[in-house]
């Protein structure tokens, strides 16, 4: 089964299916599984650890060349803005596209197009819609408030059309928060979207990195258990500027502090060592699992194959038996 729209020809994929980049949590071994499975990954370069990234590249772009498989590198771009030199390392290693989320992309628009990389920006609201197409993305991802990690507040389900009509037929939009299964990959596809980027469902499979103690609360959440705030990330000393928030599950750390960040940020000499002490040890009652409302769907930990089969046999049978909803 397989499932074709602008995006398939466009990254050299069998299926339009996207690994988001998240920090950390998409390695080598996660991005090379997608792209294995007939999906595109993107390496999850995150806050721009220069020693991690070298080495996930390196271990990436052997095997990706001699499969034939492309691949990409995600950043969070106003990040990238401190280390540049980033980004020439992932295009000198092979990136077949950049992924930029959170910030202006104009600045690396060019040297993206003259490595001959495509130049994917994921954006929360229409404004930045319009300031990543005057920038030349090929790709934009249009993020839901329901995705897990930092976004704004809009939903899928509006901000998917509506950046469809502003992109018009000739760049792809991909939709991106909630999309958990074959159903969401269907109902994105009647939206508008040329294909899906999956964040929270690829962390709960066999290949991501993460502790499993992490993959294992996503598989225990309902999506009644994510919230935004901005709680995990004073806590690790991270404060991101508004309108950003970050998605996590609930746990006695967020119970806590949700709605006392000013009382944290008094705190921070004690709670940030304590936190960052969770983090090492993979303890789960402070540290945040980030992850987005999609956990309503996640049940099990599969391969990444499994997830990337069974949203595609799904998506075609709705959309074929979607006629006999045809009067
Ligand atoms: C664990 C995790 C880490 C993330 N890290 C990043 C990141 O480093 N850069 C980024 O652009 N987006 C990051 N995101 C957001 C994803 O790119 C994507 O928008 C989101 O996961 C899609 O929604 P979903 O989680 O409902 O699939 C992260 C998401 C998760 C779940």
């Amino acid at each position: 089964m397989a499932l074709r729209t602008t995006l398939n020809a466009m990254l050299g994929v069998k299926h339009p299916i996207l690994l988001a980049p998240m920090d950390i949590v998409a390695d080598a071994r996660l991005t090379l599984a997608v792209a294995e499975a007939g999906g595109f990954g993107f390496l999850g370069g995150g806050y721009g650890d220069e020693a991690w990234l070298r080495r996930e590249l390196t271990e990436l772009a052997g095997p990706a060349r001699e499969r034939g498989l492309p691949f990409g590198a995600g950043f969070i771009t106003w990040s990238l803005a401190r280390k540049p030199e980033l980004l020439d390392i992932a295009l000198d290693h092979g990136a077949g596209a950049i992924w930029l989320s959170f910030g202006d992309p104009a600045i690396f628009a060019t040297r993206i197009r003259a490595a001959g990389a495509k130049l994917i920006c994921q954006v929360q609201t229409e404004a930045m819609a319009k300031a990543c197409l005057d920038a030349g993305a090929d790709i934009l991802v249009a993020q839901g408030a329901e995705a897990g990690g930092h976004g704004v507040s809009r939903g899928t389900l509006t901000l998917v059309p509506a950046v469809a009509d502003l992109c018009g037929p000739r760049v792809p939009v991909v939709a991106a928060g909630g999309i958990g299964d074959g159903r969401g990959l269907a109902a994105c596809l009647m939206l508008g979207a040329a294909g899906v980027a999956l964040g929270t469902r690829f962390y709960a499979t066999v290949e991501a990195a993460g502790f499993q103690a992490a993959k294992q609360r996503i598989v225990g959440a309902g999506g009644d258990d994510s919230m935004r705030s901005v709680v995990f990330d004073i806590s690790r000393r991270n404060v991101w500027p508004a309108p950003f928030t970050g998605r996590c599950l609930r746990n006695a750390h967020l119970e806590r502090w949700a709605g006392r960040e000013l009382d944290l940020m008094r705190s921070i000499d004690q709670e940030g060592p304590r936190y960052a002490a969770a983090r090492a040890a993979g303890d789960f009652e402070i540290a945040a699992v980030i992850a987005g409302e999609a956990a309503a769907l996640i049940h099990d930990i599969p391969k990444a194959a499994d997830v990337v089969a069974r949203m595609i046999d799904t998506a075609s049978e709705l959309l074929r038996d979607g006629a006999d909803h045809l009067g």
